[in-house]
C-alpha cells in the first residue's frame, strides 16, 4: 500500500483535481485497488462526488452518505473513537468506504472535521490517527487491500494533513506558473520539515499544474512566463534539497491549463489532460516505488 499526499499551503492551485485524476487512472489499470480520502473540512471534492453532471444530487451517494452520518461511520466518527481512552474500536466497512467504481473507493470528509482544528482532541495522539486507520483498513476482510492511497489534504497543516504527513510515501505538490510557486515550495518544505521531525520525511514529488502554451506558431513547450515560473520553482527546490537534505523531485511532466477542467470531476476529463495525467502518474509510480 502506497499513501500518496497532496498538498499546498496555496488554495486553488489544484491539489483537489489532482488527487481525483491521478487516483481513478490508477483505478483503471488491472488488478489496482485504489482508495481517496477526502480530508479537507470544505469538503470540495466530497461535494463535486455528490453532483451528477447535470448539478443534480448524485443520489446514489448523497443517499449512501446520509446512511453513513446516521450511523455514526464518518470519518470524523473513526477519530471521535480513536482519540477515546479505550482501545480504538472502528468497524471498516462500506458504510466508512463508498465505492465510486468497483477499483476506486473514497472516503468523504465531513463537515465536522472542523472541530479538529479547535482544541478538542489531543493533538499529540491525533498525528498517529491516519497510520492507525490504514493498518485497520488494511487488515480488515470487508474492503480490498489496496494498492495506492491517495488524500486530498486542505490548504493549510491541518492536525489531519499532520496525520497523513507523517506516514505516506509521497507529498505530491501541484503548483502554479505564478509567484508563489518557488516561494510557496519553500515555506512549505521547511514548515514540513519542522513539523515532522524526528519522524522521517516522505519523498516529495512537485508538478506544475495550469502550465500555460506559447502564443502563435511558436514551437516552445511553454509560455515565457510558464517557463521562467518553471526555472524559478527548480532552483528554489535544488536551493532546498541541499539545505534540508530533503528528496524532492520536480516532475517532467506538466498539467495544462484547459478550460474544460472546471466539471472535470462530474463530466469526466478532456482527453488530452487525461493523457497528461496519465503521464505524470507514470513518472509518480517510477519515485515512490524507488523507495
Ligand atoms: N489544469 C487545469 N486547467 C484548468 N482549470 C483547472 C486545472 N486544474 C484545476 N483547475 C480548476 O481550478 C479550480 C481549483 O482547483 P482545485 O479545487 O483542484 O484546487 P485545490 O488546490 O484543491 O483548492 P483548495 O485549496 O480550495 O482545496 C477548480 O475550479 C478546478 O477545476
Ligand atoms: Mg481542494
Amino acid at each position: 500500500m502506497r499513501k500518496i499526499a497532496t498538498i499546498n499551503f496555496k488554495g486553488g492551485v489544484g491539489k483537489t483535481t489532482a488527487t481525483w485524476a491521478l487516483g481513478q487512472i490508477a483505478s483503471q489499470e488491472t488488478g489496482i485497488k485504489t482508495l481517496m480520502f477526502d480530508l479537507d473540512a470544505q469538503m470540495s471534492l466530497t461535494q463535486a462526488i455528490a453532483l451528477n453532471e447535470d448539478g443534480n444530487p448524485f443520489k446514489d451517494f448523497t443517499d449512501w452518505y446520509s446512511r453513513s452520518v446516521g450511523k455514526k461511520k464518518t470519518i470524523f466518527n473513526a477519530l471521535d473513537e480513536y482519540t477515546k481512552p479505550a482501545t480504538f474500536n472502528f468497524g471498516i466497512n462500506h458504510d466508512f468506504i463508498y465505492k465510486i467504481s468497483e477499483c476506486f473507493h473514497f472516503i468523504p470528509s465531513a463537515e465536522d472535521l472542523y472541530w479538529t482544528e479547535l482544541e478538542f482532541f489531543d493533538r499529540e495522539k491525533v498525528k498517529h490517527f491516519i497510520q492507525r486507520l490504514m493498518e485497520k483498513i488494511q487488515n480488515s476482510s470487508n474492503v480490498p487491500k489496496y494498492d495506492y492511497v491517495f488524500f486530498d489534504c486542505p490548504p493549510s497543516f491541518s492536525l489531519l494533513s499532520y496525520s497523513v504527513l507523517s506516514c505516506c510515501d509521497l507529498v505530491l505538490i501541484p503548483i502554479n506558473p505564478d509567484f508563489f510557486a518557488a516561494n510557496g515550495i519553500n515555506l512549505l518544505l521547511r514548515s514540513l520539515k519542522m513539523r515532522i521531525e524526528p519522524s522521517p520525511i516522505p519523498r516529495i514529488g512537485v508538478f506544475m499544474n495550469r502550465a500555460k502554451k506559447p502564443g502563435g506558431t511558436s514551437r516552445r513547450r511553454f509560455s515565457n512566463e510558464t517557463q521562467r515560473y518553471l526555472g524559478d520553482a527548480n532552483e528554489m527546490l535544488n536551493r532546498v534539497r541541499s539545505d534540508l537534505g530533503l528528496q524532492v523531485n520536480l516532475f517532467n511532466t506538466a498539467i495544462f491549463d484547459r478550460v474544460g477542467m472546471k466539471r472535470a470531476i462530474q463530466e469526466g476529463m478532456p482527453g488530452d489532460i487525461r493523457n497528461q495525467f496519465e503521464e505524470l502518474w507514470g513518472e509518480i509510480k517510477k519515485f515512490v516505488r524507488e523507495t
